[in-house]
């Protein structure tokens, strides 16, 4: 004898059946969770697990870029990873002061005796050229008062602190990958000449 209000039991063959197709017509991912829902633990666990591995790996890729820059110790400008990461520091911590486009700031090349220039542009019509690729990279590395005289205020900061090694180096090959042929060149010509020298 059931207790009163207990239903009729088990559902009838015939309403399984419809459950069960409900179930899976309503089942979300269609394709991928009726895929998922047939492999067996041990092939789920496989997956997950190579999943887990391939985002340890990016993970891990990432954290030592970020604390060795990479092993990249010099500015490759046609390196297309070295520079679009140079590309994403210098919109952080260099736009603000020489410009999205590397114009730098105006009146920058106006008389400034004492200092306290404005920041100067980075690539184009910019006398840049003058610098080699390792000046650049001092100048990011240490500040600009570290090269200038004591009686002139250099406002250009270093990132020493910030900046790993490679973090710079990335940032002199986006530089550089602004620049024209012609600047390419008149940098290459200034460094032979003062090799001579
Ligand atoms: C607070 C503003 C400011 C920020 C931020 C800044 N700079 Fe500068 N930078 C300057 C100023 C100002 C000068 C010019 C100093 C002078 O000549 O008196 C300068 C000069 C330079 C020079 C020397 C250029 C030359 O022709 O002598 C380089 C290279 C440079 N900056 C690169 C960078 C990079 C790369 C970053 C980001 C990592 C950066 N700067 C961030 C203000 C800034």
């Amino acid at each position: 004898m059931r207790p009163p209000g207990a239903g009729s039991g088990k559902p009838r063959p015939a309403m399984q059946r419809l459950l069960l197709e409900d179930e899976t017509e309503a089942a979300p991912g269609g394709l991928l969770t009726r895929f998922y829902n047939r492999l067996n633990t041990r092939t789920r666990f496989f997956i997950f697990a190579i999943l887990f591995a391939v985002i340890a790996t990016a993970v891990v890729t990432y954290i030592e870029r970020r604390l060795n820059g990479g092993d990249v110790s010099a500015a490759d400008p046609t390196n297309i990873a070295q520079t679009s990461f140079g590309a994403s520091l210098y919109a952080q911590q260099c736009a603000v002061c020489h410009g999205q486009d590397l114009a730098g700031q105006a009146g920058w090349d106006g008389d400034h005796p004492t200092g306290n220039r404005p920041a100067v542009p980075l690539a184009g019509d910019s006398p840049i050229w003058r610098l080699t690729d390792t000046d650049i990279f001092n100048v990011i590395k240490y500040g600009g008062q570290a090269f200038s005289p004591d009686n002139y205020k250099n406002n250009m900061p270093g990132y020493a602190e910030q900046f790993a090694d490679g973090d710079i180096w990335a940032v002199v090959a986006f530089i550089k990958s602004r620049w024209s042929e012609r600047l390419l060149k008149q940098q290459e010509t200034a460094a032979e000449a003062a090799e001579k020298s």
